[in-house]
């Protein structure tokens, strides 16, 4: 993966910050984009550490205006970008039927419209090059529902139906979009908050037996999968909702 140029979302922390270090180890410059710059300092400085080559880039990927920003100062110090990973996001939990319209379009608006305008800023360059790689990291919520999140998962759902369309549109011009719908990663801000206001339905146990490898799953498990999807090795593969789950077999 030498001189390729990534941008990682939401990788202050989590899934993100591991798929941020995993990219710099396959040889991409990595761009750390998140909320607050400062937040990306310790997903900088270990990569940094590691030999690899990687920058902080404070931006709220729903405000065009920031992403335009940023987008420039990965561009300029690193050149154009080849690989995105869309993952981040926001989650919240309201019944269905209490939930307002700012609570609906605030998620929306940074998972969905983020996603989207994320995407668009960075796809001119990979067309220009004949080579791009998106991965969009969704939910298995969007596959299986999940009660309170309503919300969450269609926004999730939105970001795979978003990734068949671009796969058929950009195909041709050598950009493969595929998307990995997580379930259960711990050891993040998000799945260890949501633990500790009991927002999850089932025990911990219960979630890491309820797949056959039995055990929690780990911000590294779908790195691992974002690194083959951003290699050449998976040049062929694209549309196609990757499921890093355990084995949960959902339909
Ligand atoms: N952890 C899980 O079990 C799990 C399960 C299913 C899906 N996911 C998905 O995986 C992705 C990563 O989740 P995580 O568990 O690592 O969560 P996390 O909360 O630890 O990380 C998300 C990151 O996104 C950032 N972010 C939020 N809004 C942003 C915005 N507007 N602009 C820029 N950055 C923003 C946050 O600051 C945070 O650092 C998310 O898309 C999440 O929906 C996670």
């Amino acid at each position: 993966m030498t001189q390729k140029v990534a941008l990682v979302t939401g990788a202050a922390a989590g899934i993100g910050a591991a798929c941020a270090k995993r990219l710099a180890r396959d040889g991409a410059a990595v761009g750390v984009l998140d909320l607050d710059a400062d937040r990306c300092a310790e997903t900088v400085a270990s990569i940094i550490k590691d030999g690899g080559q990687a920058i902080a880039l404070g931006c709220d990927i729903s405000n065009r205006d920031q992403v335009q920003a940023a987008v420039g100062k990965l561009t300029t110090l690193f050149g154009a970008i080849n690989i995105l990973v869309n993952n981040a996001a926001i989650t919240g939990y309201w019944p269905f039927l209490e939930m307002t319209d700012e609570q609906w379009d605030m998620i929306h608006k940074v998972n969905l419209t983020g996603t989207f305008i994320v995407t668009q800023e960075i796809l001119p360059g990979m067309i220009e090059a004949n080579w791009g790689r998106i991965i969009n990291i969704a939910s298995s919520a969007a596959q299986t529902g999940a009660p309170r999140m309503a919300a969450y998962a269609s926004s999730k759902g939105g970001m795979i139906a978003l990734t068949r369309s671009l796969a058929v549109e950009f195909g041709p011009a050598g950009v493969t979009v595929n998307v990995i719908p997580p379930r259960f990663i711990t050891g993040t801000i998000m799945s260890e908050d949501s633990f500790a206001r009991s927002k999850q339905p089932m025990s911990r146990e219960q979630l890491a037996m309820a797949g056959p490898v039995c055990r929690e799953g780990r911000p590294e498990d779908i790195a691992g999968a974002v690194s083959w999807l951003a290699s050449d090795d998976a040049a062929f593969v694209t549309g196609q909702v990757i499921g890093v789950n355990g084995g949960r077999i959902i339909a």
